[in-house]
């Protein structure tokens, strides 16, 4: 007998009840735990590549909460440290990397040396997971993964990337593709080895006017999924680019992506709009769960009466901030499940 999996079923286009629930950065820093076996790795991309312990990160959260997803300990930049690209994570600065200027300083095919430990600590955590657990694999949007490499960090507004799509955008045409395609064989092999799903996550899609938005996240991301669906066309894709504003529309219908996640500067109105063209995961904001109380629950309340009934996935509107309290990820959940 197989067991149903919520999560699963929702991003195909049913509506269950209670909304099924996960967090983005569900495995982080405002877990003691995790805190705990992030010391004993050493190193953030030690913890990532290290399948023992990026299966234990990826399943800390599903033993403490129950969530509905389980999404594997990695990061975007793995696919930039893959194509060659010298990744560090210093504590307390983000990421640091050599600041790229063009295609050809990125391998043409990711290295699957580097990538291999990945697709073990997916296969690891599928055979530990409860069977009703979604197990979701991920990857950046290629616009903020370029954005990344151009500028070197996150430090500076990502303004070299932001100059080069004005002044130069077959170059950062070039740079895209190149990632695109990697970030679509990344996908497909999370897929192989266990992902029920995928998303991709493109947090700083927002910083792009419109018609650099459609040429550098909603072209590439179509390319991206339809390379996937080729390979695996039942399995559900989530799109999330963040900060999107008017332009979620237009991305959710001309990529294929199956699934919305939308921020928290999304209107419920808005966001309802959205649903008519299918699942939608959102939008709670991740500052709220850090506040509690009250304001928590009229929040979670207003999200689950404007959105339920239609397909939708609870999860916040960007990662989980470091400072949130457990004790308020576990009154969420209590609020979530009673169906409130
Ligand atoms: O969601 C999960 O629990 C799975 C793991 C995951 C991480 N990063 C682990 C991580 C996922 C899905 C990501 C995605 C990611 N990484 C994004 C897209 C989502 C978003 O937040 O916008 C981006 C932009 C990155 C790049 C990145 N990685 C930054 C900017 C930072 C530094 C900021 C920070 O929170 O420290 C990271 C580091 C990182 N990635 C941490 C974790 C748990 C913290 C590292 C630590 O343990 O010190």
């Amino acid at each position: 007998m197989t067991v149903p999996k919520p999560l699963l079923a929702t991003l195909q286009g049913e509506s269950t009840q209670p909304a099924p629930l996960w967090l983005m950065r569900q495995a982080g820093r405002y877990l003691p735990e995790y805190r705990q076996l992030r010391e004993r790795a050493g190193g953030f991309l030690e913890l990532c590549l290290t399948p023992e312990f990026a299966a234990e990160a990826t399943l800390q959260p599903i033993r403490r909460f129950g969530f509905d997803g389980a999404i594997l300990f990695s990061d975007i930049l793995i696919i930039a440290k893959a194509l060659d690209r010298a990744v560090v994570f210093r504590d307390g600065d983000g990421p640091s990397l050599p600041a790229l200027t063009g295609a050809d300083e990125l391998r043409s095919r990711p290295d699957t040396l580097v990538l291999a430990p990945v697709y073990t600590t997916l296969s690891k955590v599928k055979t530990a997971l409860p069977p009703s657990t979604t197990l979701l694999g991920f990857a950046g949007g290629p616009w903020t993964v370029a954005a990344y490499a151009i500028d070197g960090s996150g430090r500076t507004q990502f303004a070299k990337a932001r100059a080069l799509a004005g002044n130069n955008p077959g170059t950062l045409d070039a740079i895209i593709a190149r990632l695109s395609d990697a970030t679509a064989a990344h996908l497909i092999a999370q897929l192989n080895a266990g992902a029920d799903a995928v998303q991709i996550f493109d947090s700083w899609a927002g910083l792009l006017p419109p018609d650099q938005f459609r040429r550098f996240v909603i072209a590439p991301t179509r390319r991206i999924v339809t390379a996937i669906h080729a390979r695996h066309p039942r399995v559900p894709i989530i799109g999330f680019p963040r900060n999107a504003g008017t332009l979620y529309d237009a991305y959710f219908t001309e990529t294929g992506v199956n699934a919305l996640c939308i921020d928290q500067t999304v209107s419920l109105a808005q966001a309802r709009a959205l649903q008519t063209h299918g699942p939608i995961q959102g939008n709670l904001d991740p500052a709220i769960l850090v506040t509690g109380g009250a304001t928590l629950d009229r929040a979670v309340s207003a999200i689950l009466a404007a959105l339920c009934g239609r397909p939708f996935v609870f999860n916040l509107g960007h990662g989980i901030l470091p400072e949130t309290p457990l004790a308020h990820v576990e009154r969420l959940v209590q609020l979530v499940r009673g169906g409130l």
